[in-house]
This record gives C-alpha cells, sequence and structure tokens, in this order.
C-alpha cells in the first residue's frame, strides 16, 4: 500500500539526461535537509515525528477526541493557514463526502465546522445559528497565538460557549493547541484552565499536520490517527533510505524542478475526487509558503476534475503553455456503483451499461492526461492506493519531504515566510492597533 510517483508521461519532455543532472541535485538538497545543515533548519521537527512524537500527549488527543464525541454535537475547530488545512484535508479525505450532514447515528461523531479561517461576518453569523440549541466544543489552534482571524473567533466564540454553559463548563470544552510556552493563547488557556496541546517549536504552520494541531480534529471525525501515523512511518522510511529510482519524493522535487527550468512556472494539482479538494488546499499552502519567495518558486494552483474540465480546461489544453500538471489518482475507489442498462437508450449511455461509475472516472482522467500533454502540459501522476489513514500518512510526508527538497534545490529556505507579515502590518495600522500610528498616516494618504 505506497503512494507512488509516475512521471512517465513526461519522457516527451525532459531528457534522461536532465533526469541524471537533477538526481545529483536532488540527492545534494536531500543531503543538507537530513543533515540538518541547511536554511531554516531549526524548523525540521517534522522530519522524524511519524517516529518520534510525545506518546503521552498523543494519548491525551485520543482520551480529548472520546470525550468531544461523546458530549458535543458539534467540534469548533479554530485556525488559519496551517492550523487549520491539515486537519480539514484529512477529515474530507477520510470520512464521508457528505460528513456534516449526515445524521448522528451514522456519523457517530460530532458535526465539525472550520472557523477563524476568514473575517466574514455572514460565515461567523451563520455559524452561531447553527450552533442553536447544539452541544459544542472549541478547538482553538494558533502556534503563535496571536494570529488576528482565529483571535477574533475564539473571542467570538468563547463568549457564546461561556453564555451557554458558564465559565466553568465552557472551559472544560475548550481545548487549546499552541506554543508550550510563549503566546497570548497559552497565556489565556493558563489562566482559564483549558486543556492544551503543543505546536513543537521546530515544526512549523504549514508542516504541523500530524501534530495535535491535525491530530485532535481528525481524531475527533473517528478516523484512526494511529494508522495515519504508521503511513508517514512508512512514507519517511522510503524517503530517508531509498536511492533516486526507487525515491518517489525525491523523483517529485526532481522532475518539476526540470520543468520548472523549461518555463513551467505554475504547477497545478489535478484530482478526480471531491473529496480530495482540501488536500489540493493544503498542498498549496505548503509548496506556496514554502517556495515563493525571492522572486522565484512555482506556483501551485489547483483543479477539481471532471468539474473543472468544463471550466478551466480550456486554458490547460489551449492557453499560455507554462502549466505542468500532477494528478492525484486514487487507485481504488470507496466502493462500487454500475452504469445499468435502460430498454430505450434515450441518453446513448447503453454503450457503458454494465461499467462501473470508477471505469468511466478513470478513462476520463486518462484521456485528459494524454490530450493536456499534447497541449504541450507535462502530466505527472501520484497514485494512492486507496483513501484511507495509512495512505494519507504517506501522501502528507511524500509531499512534506519533497517541498523540503525541492525548496533547497530552488536555493531558497523552504522554511520561512516572510511576505505574509506584509499584509499583516498594513491591516493593523488600518486597524489602528497601537504601535502603528505612523505607517497608519502613511496608508490612509495613500487609499
Ligand atoms: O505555515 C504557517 O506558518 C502559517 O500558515 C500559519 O500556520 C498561519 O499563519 C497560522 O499561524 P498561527 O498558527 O500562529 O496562528
Amino acid at each position: 500500500m505506497q503512494v507512488t510517483f509516475d512521471y512517465s508521461k513526461t519522457a516527451s519532455f525532459i531528457s534522461e539526461e536532465e533526469i541524471v543532472n537533477m538526481k545529483k541535485l536532488a540527492l545534494d538538497a536531500k543531503e543538507v535537509l537530513v543533515s540538518r545543515t541547511g536554511a531554516g533548519n531549526d524548523f525540521l521537527g517534522w522530519i522524524d515525528l511519524p517516529v518520534d512524537y510525545d506518546k503521552e500527549e498523543f494519548k491525551r488527543i485520543q482520551k480529548a477526541a472520546a470525550k468531544i464525541q461523546s458530549d458535543s454535537d458539534v467540534l469548533l475547530v479554530i485556525g488559519i493557514g496551517g492550523s487549520y488545512l491539515g486537519a480539514r484535508a484529512a477529515i474530507e479525505f477520510l470520512r464521508n463526502n457528505f460528513y456534516n450532514c449526515m445524521s448522528k447515528e451514522d456519523r457517530k461523531t460530532p458535526e465539525i465546522y472550520f472557523v477563524g479561517n476568514n473575517i466574514s461576518t455572514s460565515y461567523m453569523k451563520d455559524l452561531i445559528h447553527l450552533l442553536n440549541g447544539k452541544d459544542f466544543s472549541i478547538n482553538v489552534i494558533s502556534k503563535s497565538g496571536t494570529t488576528t482571524e482565529p483571535a477574533i473567533a475564539f473571542r467570538i466564540l468563547k463568549k457564546l460557549l461561556t453564555d451557554k454553559y458558564g465559565a466553568e463548563e465552557a472551559g472544560k470544552r475548550i481545548y487549546a493547541t499552541t506554543d508550550k510556552a510563549r503566546g497570548a493563547l497559552k497565556t489565556l488557556a493558563d489562566k482559564e484552565g483549558y486543556e492544551t496541546f503543543v505546536v513543537p517549536d521546530d515544526v512549523g504552520g504549514r508542516f504541523s499536520v500530524l501534530t495535535a494541531v491535525g491530530l485532535l480534529p481528525i481524531a475527533v471525525s473517528g478516523a484512526d490517527i494511529e494508522k495515519l501515523m504508521a503511513g508517514a512511518a512508512s512514507g519517511r522510511k522510503r524517503a530517508l533510505e531509498n536511492g533516486f529510482e526507487t525515491n518517489d519524493a525525491l523523483q517529485y522535487a526532481a522532475v518539476r524542478n526540470i520543468l520548472l527550468r523549461k518555463g513551467k512556472g505554475i504547477e497545478i494539482t489535478a484530482n478526480y475526487e471531491p473529496s480530495l479538494h482540501y488536500l489540493a488546499e493544503w498542498w498549496k499552502q505548503l509548496y506556496g509558503e514554502s517556495e515563493g519567495k525571492d522572486q522565484r518558486g512555482i506556483f501551485p494552483a489547483a483543479v477539481d476534475l471532471t468539474a473543472d474540465l468544463h471550466s478551466m480546461g480550456q486554458f490547460i489544453q489551449d492557453g499560455s503553455r507554462n502549466l505542468m500538471e500532477t494528478v492525484i489518482s486514487v487507485e481504488e475507489p470507496c466502493g462500487e456503483i454500475l452504469i445499468e442498462a435502460e430498454a430505450e437508450d434515450l441518453d446513448g449511455l447503453n454503450y457503458l451499461a454494465g461499467k462501473s461509475m470508477d471505469f468511466v472516472n478513470k478513462n476520463a482522467m486518462n484521456g485528459t492526461m494524454l490530450a493536456h500533454t499534447d497541449g504541450q502540459v507535462p502530466n505527472m501522476k501520484i497514485c494512492v492506493p486507496k483513501q484511507d489513514e495509512f495512505c494519507l500518512g504517506e501522501l502528507f510526508y511524500f509531499y512534506e519531504f519533497a517541498c523540503g527538497v525541492s525548496g533547497y534545490i530552488l536555493g531558497v529556505n523552504p522554511f520561512n515566510q516572510p511576505g505574509v507579515e506584509s499584509y499583516k502590518k498594513n491591516m493593523f495600522a488600518l486597524l489602528g492597533k497601537p504601535g502603528y500610528e505612523e505607517q497608519r498616516e502613511t496608508l490612509l494618504a495613500r487609499l
């Protein structure tokens, strides 16, 4: 049950010689990564996380998840960026497509809503309305403990929780995932006595899905986090121990960098399962924030297929030729639906009678990959055997490891994000935050 990478369809775009040359760069980059000698090397805790994690905290996560499952109709996960995308990706990948809409009897676990990843009044208003009459708990997640979007959401929802249950019970329904010692959230959690989980110092937000950041919400959804970690450990072993020829993560890092050097500055990740939409969102953050700096990087984009073949398909086939495409293919579907024959073949689909929906989906995928290749969009494929916890753990690690290697091949520090500070400074200045007075005047004059 291994996640694998297939770049055989790029043969008309890249030569063997280019692979050999890039292989050397990829192996050098891997060495810099694992010897922890490169830029950002104080944020490499994720490398060993699948085998070296806090076992006591892991048990507490499972216990907290069981409590939330038993006393809550709804779990609110408050966080933004790396503090929510991994959990959302995992829950959508592993659980029912209509998870929140199912009856509680079928689902057996709480509804889960993500909040604090926008500043929308209507989103918050509708969420508050939805919570009416429901028992709920909050998992507030912020490594820094000071991020504005989740902090505002937490202030509003903490009051709602306190008004409903009183301060003491509310305190037992709030779980804070944050830095072990610093930040406003840690201070508040200590003062109010919330149960806390730690985002390790050496794990950056976008690499934190296998810490409590991802694990608590994922466990609440009923997914098996032990299997998730086992999958990640398997992915780690292959990424660390395999030579280039059998190292899928290294090959992915290498091939996308060859294509970048040939003018393919945009990588589209394509999925054929709606439940992979947020996996692609997680990937976009991981790669966008890690590589897009110093005026370099591959712009990560994503499409949901076949839906977007009826919109973005035109551009991919025929627009500016600066695209490469990586398809995530789930090999074994979750069940089978057969197309039946009809006496009157009015819709002309009888030629598919007896075939499964997945047969159609896979042929749509194969046909599209060849069409895009013919349209000068090099196509790669990541094969995921099935949508289970083990494979997802492998996939998370595959992407993380390839990201570190790819960033070093590019020559950037993949583990910082200086660019995200600029909007925050402007927002604080415009909001009138103390300390930003001078900048406020300058910005107001420009508006
Ligand atoms: O990858 C990152 O570091 C960011 O996307 C953060 O996860 C995001 O900004 C949220 O930060 P915090 O967890 O400190 O609230």
